[in-house]
């Protein structure tokens, strides 16, 4: 998504699920910042909400270091879209109406972004005509609103009411950019990423494989989804959902991978992010092997193909930009270098996959970029999915600037 959200957090128990929402937002690249009424602190602590967001929580219209660090104004258009989650009745009343008694209401009156409401409260409460007067009047001016869902809700009653669960918002915000008429600089390219690991067989029933959980692939390939482009994922087995916008090719081997990535093309991006198996068992057994307390059986390993390589080769198919990943757990940046050179690829992301680092699997990933006769560049310790955003946004003015030189 890439995006920035500001979130309104009012005071309704469904508060209590904000800490989950500001999660799956940062998941999907955006940046979260909060402001929570004193209401909402009645459910959730601003510890929690300042901990998972990783930013300030503001509270307060009339605090003078606030105010000198982010003015309310400011903050009502710092971010791209609002989102109060929950919307109270109150809170809807108040922004209808437009009251602006609190920073919350404030930031609601002042903004000139679009802002995205998700309801919730008692079922007679949101059935209640002022309640369905307002909703109308604010969805009439431009607010989007997602829910309310129906279900029991935390005072006993059943019905229309509770918000919708962080996930589908988080689902909801990210169609709802998608379909923004914003700026789509990928539009008209074809971008083929690789994600996830390859299973390679030794028999029916068993495989070598490697830690890789495709969240960094998948991830990019969002990203690239989100700026325009025609993306095809080559992935290997991992338990995530398909992308949203992505056609996606799920394959098992590196020579599955590789036929797969073949048959993509021709592409003008190639981003290889799956951690390719090096080697197959050379003559995988057919049937299942046997534990018959006689001789160990031993595995002869044969080299598997490198996609990276394959697809780097210069002819008329090679895709205008290829970029690799070189997962090390030492020596991070010359074995990287040495990777960019002999797999003939335009960049490389170089990550440090030792275990202590929780690379693989994990949710976060410290990149050093390395482009072709360049010195190398380290980007902060990041959330996958803003890693994705920001090798998106570089590959973007990759392409801006080659058009420029024609
Ligand atoms: O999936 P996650 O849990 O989110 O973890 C992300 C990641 C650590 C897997 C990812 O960030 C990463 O580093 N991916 C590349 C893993 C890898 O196989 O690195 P490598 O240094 O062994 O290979 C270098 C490059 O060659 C990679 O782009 C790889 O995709 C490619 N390769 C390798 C072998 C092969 N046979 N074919 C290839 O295309």
């Amino acid at each position: 998504m890439g995006k920035r959200i500001l979130l309104v957090v009012a005071g309704g128990i469904a508060a209590f699920k904000t800490p989950d929402l500001v999660r799956r937002l940062r998941e999907r690249g955006a940046s979260v910042r909060v402001v929570l009424t004193d209401g909402g602190a009645q459910f959730v602590t601003p510890l929690t909400l300042q901990a998972v967001s990783e930013d300030k929580v503001y509270r307060d219209l009339w605090s003078l270091t606030d105010e000198s660090e982010m003015g309310h104004i400011q903050l009502s258009r710092s971010a791209d879209v609002i989102l109060v989650a929950p919307a109270t009745a109150n809170i809807l009343a108040r922004m209808a109406h437009g009251l602006a008694d609190d920073l919350a209401t404030t930031v609601l009156l002042a903004t000139d972004k679009p802002v995205i409401v998700a309801p919730a409260m008692n079922v007679r409460m949101y059935e209640h005509p002022a309640t369905q007067a307002n909703l109308a009047l604010l969805a009439a001016r431009g607010v989007t609103i997602i829910g309310p869902d129906d279900g029991a809700m935390a005072c006993g009653e059943f019905g229309p009411g509770r918000m919708s669960e962080p996930l589908s918002i988080a689902a909801h915000l990210a169609d709802w950019f998608t379909g923004q008429a914003g700026p789509k600089p990928l539009a008209g390219r074809h971008a083929l990423v690789t994600s996830g690991p390859t299973h390679e067989p030794i028999d029916p029933v068993r495989y070598i494989a490697n830690r890789s959980s495709g969240k960094q692939g998948h991830a990019i390939a969002a990203a690239l989804v989100a700026l325009g482009a025609r993306v095809t994922l080559v992935s290997g087995p991992v338990a995530l959902p398909d992308p949203a916008g992505a056609t996606v090719l799920h394959v098992e081997s590196a020579r599955e991978m590789l036929a797969a990535c073949e048959g993509a093309l021709p592409a003008d991006i190639v981003v290889a992010a799956a951690a390719v198996a090096d080697w197959r068992v050379a003559d995988a057994a057919g049937q299942k092997l046997k534990k018959d307390g006689g001789a160990l059986p031993s595995l002869t390993l044969a080299e598997n193909p490198d996609i990276l390589a394959t697809l780097s080769k210069p002819g008329p198919e090679r895709p205008a930009l290829v970029v690799g990943f070189a997962a090390e757990t030492n020596d991070v940046l010359a074995y990287a270098q040495a990777k960019l050179a002999r797999k003939g690829c335009d960049w490389i992301l170089a990550n440090d996959v030792s275990p202590a680092t929780g690379t693989f699997g994990g949710d976060r990933n410290l990149i050093h970029l390395i482009r072709q006769g360049q010195s190398p560049e380290t980007w902060p310790d990041l959330p996958k999915m803003e890693v994705a955003t920001r090798l998106a946004a570089e590959i973007a003015s990759h392409f801006e600037f080659e058009n420029g030189k024609k």
